[in-house]
């Protein structure tokens, strides 16, 4: 697709079998459906992004838990329509929600297959801490490694 147009916006309206569809788009596992309608109900806000002339869905992202924290995931474009800021403009999205909400901590964690998405999320506002954990279990089902040895 060389001429892409799209409408990105916050949208509850995008089912779990698009979002699984979309995540076997970039080779992700696709989870699980019912976790997907737990996600759209449940998140703070859900980013998405769809073909203008098709309505297909090209683009989510999630803003996870509370006013007090939050954390930007699963964020995915699809193959197709990547290299076209649908990405930037769902970040986007969802930092706007932060600052109409006030929410105060905001946090996420990136791909370390993709070390470009550091830079990505630096420009966008973030900056690295060195202070975070996460429970030993989430580490292992997300397949990241470890960066620090207990002490
Ligand atoms: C990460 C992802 C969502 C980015 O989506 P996207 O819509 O292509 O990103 P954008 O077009 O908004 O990119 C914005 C900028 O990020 C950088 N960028 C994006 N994709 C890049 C790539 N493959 N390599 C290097 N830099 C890249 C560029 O600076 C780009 O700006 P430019 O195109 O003007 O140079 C998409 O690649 C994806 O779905 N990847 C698989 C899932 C994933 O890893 N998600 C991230 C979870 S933390």
């Amino acid at each position: 697709m060389n001429n892409v147009t799209f409408l990105a916006r916050l949208d509850r309206s995008v089912t779990p079998e698009e979002i699984k569809n979309l995540q076997y788009s970039v080779g992700w596992s696709g989870g699980d459906l019912e976790d997907w309608l737990s996600c759209i109900g449940h998140s703070l806000c859900v980013a998405t992004a769809r073909d203008i002339s098709s309505n297909e869905l090209v683009g989510i992202g999630f803003l996870a838990g509370n006013v007090r924290h939050a954390q930007l995931v699963d964020l995915t474009v699809h193959p197709r329509v990547q290299r076209h800021g649908v990405a930037r403009q769902l970040v986007q999205l969802c930092l706007g929600f932060v600052v109409e909400h006030g929410i105060k901590y905001v946090g996420l964690t990136w791909a370390e297959s993709s070390p470009w998405l550091k830079d990505f999320y630096f420009r966008a506002g973030f900056r690295e801490i060195h202070n975070a954990m996460w429970l030993e279990e989430s580490i292992i089902r997300a397949n990241a490694p470890v960066l620090k040895e207990e002490q």
